[in-house]
């Protein structure tokens, strides 16, 4: 643990060590909802529909547990098997639109990246020719640090104005899709209000495109990087499920959770932390943390009992963990069977770490 500054009233501590990161994020004692002891923006924001207000990562319960509920049934694992079929129909288009360039192709461009955006569109219902923009818009949503910032701020406005009509669309015509389930629900006026419909979308949307994609691109990097266990997987296709463990510890595609604040004063491990603090796990620490895992900074992906905490932990545990894995698993499988002598051609470009707080993931994989 450490105090990262301090600006005389409130420190802020980031915490690195797996049992520890494991005890905060399933803490009661460490909150989202940071009003409760500063006024923020977002009290006095008079924006009719704030699309970051509401969402089910940035709130407590009983309203965490309300949202939560309402997604639940749509991302559990025997719900996310069903499209197992389609996401092997997905991997397979991508290749063969990567075997017929005669370039080099970029494993995240045209592979890593459009896999989950095709899916995650297909099950919202919003049309997957849209990528270019969610993936602008989402892109600029996490990589803002001033929120006062006019692109930003630009971006936000387009993305809102996009859902708006998309909303309109579905209430005039349902369809069998997320966006009009949870439309009828906001209808009925009981469980979810209108801001929060537009927060649990563009949190689905920058979930879906800001995640996988890493989980993907990332372990194979992990791979190209540790040839004998590149060939290992190749060998042997029932290790990639425990690969893609790997590659959620090793470059865990999530460095950070999101904030937390204290609740109350707390002794943490003999620190004292003072109500009102700010609070983040370090994911990417505790999942090299040497006291709980093994020759944690190997990459061995037969490792065993990979007890990784990159989705997080307690109550806020992904939701999309299992459609994360799926996802990951047949990226892979699709991948290493169609193409067996892919490799990492460093002349094109060097892979470069994307410099985006919270998230890891690379820009290109050529
Ligand atoms: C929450 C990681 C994919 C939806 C989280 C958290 C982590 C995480 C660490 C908890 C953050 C915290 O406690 O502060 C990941 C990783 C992914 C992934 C590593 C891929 C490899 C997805 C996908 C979706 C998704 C594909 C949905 C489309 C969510 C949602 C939450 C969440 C809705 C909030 C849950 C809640 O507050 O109860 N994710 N995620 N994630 N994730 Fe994921």
């Amino acid at each position: 643990i450490f105090s990262m500054n301090s600006d005389g009233t409130n420190h802020s501590w980031m915490i690195t060590k797996y049992d520890h990161v494991k005890e905060l994020l399933k803490s009661p004692s460490f909150i989202k909802d940071q009003s409760k002891f500063f006024s923020t923006s977002q009290d006095t924001e008079q924006n009719e529909f704030n699309i970051f207000q509401n969402m089910m990562l940035d709130v407590d319960p009983p309203d965490h547990t309300r949202l939560r509920r309402l997604v639940q049934p749509y991302f559990n694992p025997k719900t996310i098997k069903q499209l197992e079929p389609r996401i092997r129909e997905i991997a397979d288009d991508l290749l063969n639109q990567m075997k017929q360039k005669e370039t080099t192709v970029d494993l995240i461009d045209d592979y890593a990246f459009p896999l989950p955006i095709i899916v995650i569109s297909e099950m919202l219902g919003v049309p997957a020719e849209d990528r270019d923009k969610f993936r602008t818009w989402s892109n600029t949503i996490v990589s803002a640090s001033n929120e006062m910032d006019p692109d930003f701020m630009d971006d936000v406005e387009a993305f809102t104005t996009y859902l708006t009509e998309l909303f309109e669309q579905r209430k005039a015509e349902p369809q069998d899709d997320l966006v009009s389930h949870l439309i009828q629900t906001e209808e009925d006026g009981q469980q979810l209000t209108r801001n929060e419909l537009y927060s649990m979308i563009v949190l689905l949307i920058i979930a879906g495109h800001e995640t996988t994609v890493n989980l993907i691109g990332n372990t194979m990097y992990a791979l190209f990087e540790h040839p004998e266990q590149l060939e290992k997987v190749k060998a042997d296709p029932t290790l990639i499920p425990g690969a893609i463990e790997e590659g959620l510890r090793y470059y865990s595609p999530v460095d950070f959770s999101t904030a937390r604040w204290a609740d109350e004063d707390i002794d943490f491990h003999g620190q004292l932390i003072r109500r009102g603090d700010f609070i983040l796990a370090s994911i990417s620490s505790a999942n090299r943390d040497e006291e709980k895992f093994e020759r944690a900074s190997h990459f061995d992906v037969t490792r065993e009992r990979n007890a990784h905490v990159a989705f997080g932990f307690g109550i806020h545990f992904c939701l999309g963990a299992p459609l994360a894995r799926l996802e990951g698993k047949i990226a892979l499988e699709k991948l290493l069977s169609t193409l067996p002598d892919i490799h990492l051609n460093r002349d094109v470009r060097s892979p470069e770490w994307r410099s985006v707080f919270l998230l890891r993931g690379l820009d290109s994989l050529p």
